[in-house]
């Protein structure tokens, strides 16, 4: 595989082709996503787009031991090639720039930036200076994750987010990180999904570190949030001028049945996936229900801890997927009830638009002081292959008309959003799924590293040639 920095970019620009006259994507001309201040981006992150995971005095993260551990990533694969983003970063942002979007949501790598001191590793640094600096001068808005879940082995090694003390290696992580770009980045997230790292990777095993206890996700999750509120006013001293929020995952869970044991078990659902984290954020503290569908898991929570953590934010970061139909299970609180006959994607997810649409309208509800919301993350994989140099992504298309639309809806019903990330800018390593699953605007062959713009990318860039030539 090509690892040649100075490979020129083989993506070609997005032509914009005759069978999109029918234009099955264009938003309505009362959406509000016609609107100019309204941000179009796409998002990555660094394992799953970066490779070069030994070069420039980079440290292995729990991620690099994962996937190198037999059985726990499909096909064995791993993020050491994956997109050779890091060679290949500066025709992805020529690609960025091609397709117009006006936003890129990434991700740095602490194990790159770092050394096992915590010190400054000056070439990973330079990596994100350039990168950043680039987009800048495309006029590309930068919000820039500090963690998307790729810890530092060597702190995992001394518990990860089980030790209380990681949560302050990540302040001083913010800090440094924040000195070193200050000014060049418009909105700060501390974390991606810590619902993920917490549940997935120490509550049942299926992501990094792949530890399997109810107690330890409870913990875990405590410690991420507390690491994010350390943050929080890190980041406000250090760039007083960006925004400053964290991404939390959402899920929608429906009931199967109208019985009140079902529409409970509904709610239980939503709470394990949206109020365990967005009530700490928002309300500063947990949701007792939590604790009566895991009894005896309750963290470890230090005086002042609830305080730090529901840190005032410019805005809330929303990645949405899909939902989840569930029935009552007794004690166990909720099973899920797969759907018949509903349209899905690669992941075997459900699309099903008016769960981001109807649980924003909730939030909105629920939560008095509500920030500002981007919509961090939203997309599908399908199957996409390259024929005759082209990719016929339909079902994405209709997949993000489908959610524009839901969006456009939660903003007319009084949710204050900001913009909408693309998740993703080109196909990547999809975590436990590897390469098989393809979420990408743009197409990747892995084998030549070659980039090939989706027809939905040719959607989007059209849509926003059209709302650019507004202004
Ligand atoms: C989210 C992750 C992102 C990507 C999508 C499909 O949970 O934040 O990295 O894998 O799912």
């Amino acid at each position: 595989m090509a690892n040649d920095a100075s490979t020129v970019s083989d993506a070609r620009p997005p032509a914009v082709s005759n069978d999109l006259l029918a234009d099955p994507f264009t938003p309505p001309a009362d959406s509000t996503l016609w609107r100019t201040n309204f941000l179009l981006g796409a998002a990555t992150a660094s394992y799953q787009i970066e490779g070069a995971v030994n070069e420039d005095g980079r440290l292995p993260s729990i991620w690099d031991t994962f996937s190198a551990t037999p059985g726990k990533v499909l096909a064995g694969d791993t993020g050491a090639v994956a997109c050779d983003h890091y060679h290949r970063w500066e025709a992805d942002v020529d690609l960025l720039t091609s397709l117009g979007l006006e936003g890129y949501r990434l991700s740095v790598a602490w194990p790159r930036v770092t050394d096992a001191a915590g010190k400054p590793n000056r070439k990973g640094l330079d990596f994100y200076k350039r990168l950043l600096a680039r987009l800048k001068e495309k006029g590309i808005q930068t919000f820039v994750t500090l963690y998307h879940w790729d810890l530092p082995q060597h702190l995992e090694d001394r518990g990860g987010w089980l030790n209380r003390d990681t949560a302050y290696r990540f302040a001083d992580y913010a800090d440094l990180i924040s000195r070193e770009l200050a000014g060049m980045v418009d909105a700060w997230a501390t974390l991606n999904e810590p619902w993920c790292s917490a549940y997935l990777g120490y509550g049942n095993g299926h992501h990094a570190p792949g530890l399997a206890d109810g107690r330890f996700a409870t913990q875990a999750m405590h410690h991420l949030l507390l690491a994010h509120g350390l943050a929080i006013p890190v980041l406000r001293a250090n760039d007083p001028a960006s925004q400053k929020g964290i991404v939390a995952n959402i899920g929608r869970g429906t009931a199967d049945s109208d019985s009140a044991a079902d529409r409970r078990a509904a709610h239980l659902f939503e709470v394990q996936h949206n109020a365990w984290i967005l009530d700490p954020l928002l309300k500063g503290e947990y949701p007792q229900d939590l604790f009566e569908l895991w009894p005896g898991t309750e963290p470890l929570v230090l005086d002042g801890d609830m305080q730090t953590i529901a840190a005032p934010l410019d805005f809330l970061g929303i990645n949405y997927y899909f939902r989840t139909n569930v029935a009552s299970d007794g004690a166990r609180g909720f099973r899920d009830v797969p759907l018949e006959g509903v349209e899905r994607t690669q992941m075997g997810w459900e699309v099903y638009p008016d769960g981001l649409r109807d649980l924003l309208i909730g939030f909105n509800r629920t939560y008095a002081n509500l920030p500002p919301i981007y919509i961090t993350e939203n997309g599908m994989a399908s199957d996409d292959k390259v024929v005759d140099g082209r990719v016929d992504d339909t079902q994405r298309i209709s997949f993000l008309k489908r959610h524009f639309s839901a969006v456009d809806q939660a903003i007319k019903a009084g949710v204050d959003i900001r913009g909408y990330f693309l998740w993703s800018l080109m196909d990547n390593f999809e975590w436990a799924f590897g390469y098989e699953r393809r979420f990408g605007i743009v197409h990747i062959d892995y084998s030549t590293q070659k980039r090939t713009v989706k027809r939905s990318a040719e959607c989007v860039a059209k849509f926003l040639k059209e709302r650019q030539a507004r202004i």
